[in-house]
């Protein structure tokens, strides 16, 4: 069979008076109504009743309990995971074709009679606009239900190049030994998706350890997924304590990869763990993760001025500065940067905040989150090279909202240009023209760990061309004119390297890769 051709799916603009924007409207309103949803670990395709509950509360009314979610314990973690390995006999032998139906299925699913119901469990429980819920948990995850079968086939149709005289060389491309931990995060419903598909296309079994910030989404997909005829046992949903979820799958021998999507901390504590216990597994479980990011634009003198500020208050502040990619230090050239800020500026402080269908910003995912922006704000206060160009209001009596906020500092060393604050903060930094070059790469690939997105602005050839290549190794996803957020799937995969992650890019052939072990098999005739 041929797989249908791709397409991605497009955006929906959910303008005023559109039936789309009724829709949604009602679906939210109907959420904010209801008395919080009870969620349930879900092993073999059946919810299982399992004692210990928690909250999901809502990011724009934290009186406002989502989901009372009930947490996996460790006997519970043993069980899904013998059963997904019972069911991964048949599984891994399932034709790519058969697997694709149900993709597909669960992308039409997830089109049609969930899309609602997800964008507004995506929006009130991770403190989205109807706008970032749409390119999420609608566009970009029916995307990875779409692509994930057509890289499969790529991926299976790659064989020894060589065959000598009478002999037949072939790769089959076997799922890997064990189970797939997945860990995701609360930012993207779409990672979650991404996190799960990418090894379950090649006839992996998953154990997904969902965020609580994106419990509600999380459970909807899941139940897409049943719906769509996933056979038992294939995903199993496991909400719970991450530390304990966590160290009762590491009991068992047979973690074949760790699939995750969150901080570096936490993915090099994850590392450590399997590296304490190398000679436990059966196989190597293979590490494959997405971190954190120090994010930068870097603003040349023949830049288009007003795009480039405008792209950097979308990379900034879409979203609330949560999105793995976002952009938070600017390298500004002097020669502009007086109107490239006050451009950024004015358009910053015409951004609406709170919870209408309307407004650009919401509030950060949670109280931990809302403190930690708080702090780093209140310390910028506090620094005398720093000084606050506009925001820096905190409000947490309802949501937790912060205002969109820009720091300028004249240290290039500053801990602002530095350290990822996960949140609506940017820091600018405004280079001498002479420092353009080598100078300047170094600052820019230097002042951070990290390696995931980077944009330049120029529209000098030379320059652009310079800049691509003196950063070569300082952003795993390069944009040139562009700001650094927003890669789709199948066009620009997203992924970056150094403190930022295993460089997998999610939706990536890159990534089935990581979830296949081949067989190499060659037959005399
Ligand atoms: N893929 C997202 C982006 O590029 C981040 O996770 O914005």
């Amino acid at each position: 069979y041929q797989l249908p051709a791709l397409v991605n799916e497009p955006f929906t603009s959910y303008g005023p008076g559109s039936p789309e924007r009724a829709q949604l409207g009602n679906a939210v309103e109907e959420l904010k109504k209801k008395s919080a949803v009870n969620i349930y670990p879900n092993v073999d395709g059946q919810d299982v009743h399992a004692g210990d509950q928690a909250q999901q509360t809502s990011p724009f009314d934290h009186k406002h309990v989502l989901t009372n979610y009930h947490l996996a314990g460790a006997d519970l973690v043993q069980r899904a995971i013998s059963s997904a390995l019972e069911a991964k006999k048949s599984w891994s032998k399932s034709s790519l074709h058969d697997r694709a139906a149900i993709f597909y299925r669960a992308a039409s699913l997830l089109q049609n009679e969930y899309r609602n119901e997800m964008m507004a469990a995506t929006m009130l429980g991770q403190g989205k606009n109807p706008y970032q819920a749409d390119i999420d948990c609608v566009a970009e995850s029916i995307d990875f239900l779409k692509i994930f079968p057509t890289l499969a086939e790529q991926l299976y149709k790659a064989q020894p190049p060589f065959n000598s005289p009478g002999v037949w060389n072939r790769s089959e491309c076997r799922p890997i030994d064990g189970f797939v931990y997945a860990i995701s995060p609360f930012n993207f419903t779409a990672l979650a998706v991404n996190l799960v598909l990418a090894p379950i296309i090649v006839g992996n079994v998953v154990i997904w350890k969902p965020s609580p910030g994106a419990i509600l989404s999380s459970h909807l997909f899941n139940r897409i997924m049943i719906e769509a005829g996933l056979p038992a046992g294939v995903l199993q949903f496991l909400p719970g304590d991450a530390e304990l979820v966590t160290d009762a799958v590491f009991a068992n021998r047979n973690l074949g990869a760790l699939h995750f999507t969150g901080s570096t901390h936490v993915f090099r504590s994850l590392w450590k763990k399997v590296g304490d216990k190398i000679d436990f597994w059966v196989s190597y479980p293979r590490l494959i993760g997405e971190t954190s990011g120090k994010n930068f634009h870097l603003v040349h003198k023949t830049a288009k001025v007003r795009n480039a500020a405008l792209k950097t208050i979308r990379a900034a502040f879409e979203y609330q500065g949560q999105k793995c990619s976002a952009c938070s230090r600017v390298y500004v050239s002097k020669s502009v940067a007086d109107e490239f800020i006050e451009i950024l500026d004015v358009e910053t402080g015409k951004l609406t905040m709170g919870d209408k269908l309307t407004d650009f910003c919401g509030p950060v995912i949670n109280s931990a989150a809302f403190e930690r922006v708080k702090k780093a704000i209140e310390s910028a206060k506090n620094d005398s090279k720093t000084e606050i160009l506009a925001g820096g209001e905190c409000d947490d009596s309802v949501g937790y909202y912060i205002r969109p906020t820009i720091l300028k500092t004249s240290d290039p060393n500053s801990e602002f240009l530095k350290s990822e604050i996960f949140g609506p903060v940017i820091t600018i930094y405004v280079y001498e023209d002479s420092t353009w070059g080598p100078e300047l790469f170094q600052l820019i690939d230097e002042t951070s760990p990290f390696a995931l997105s980077g944009a330049v602005f120029a529209n000098d050839r030379t320059v652009v061309i310079q800049a691509a290549e003196e950063l070569r190794f300082s952003a795993g996803n390069f944009y040139i004119n562009d700001q650094c957020t927003g890669a789709m799937p199948g066009h620009q995969p997203f992924g970056g390297s150094r403190a930022s992650g295993t460089n997998d890019k999610a939706g990536s052939i890159t990534l089935l890769q990581r979830f296949v072990s081949p067989r190499t098999i060659k037959e005399n005739f």
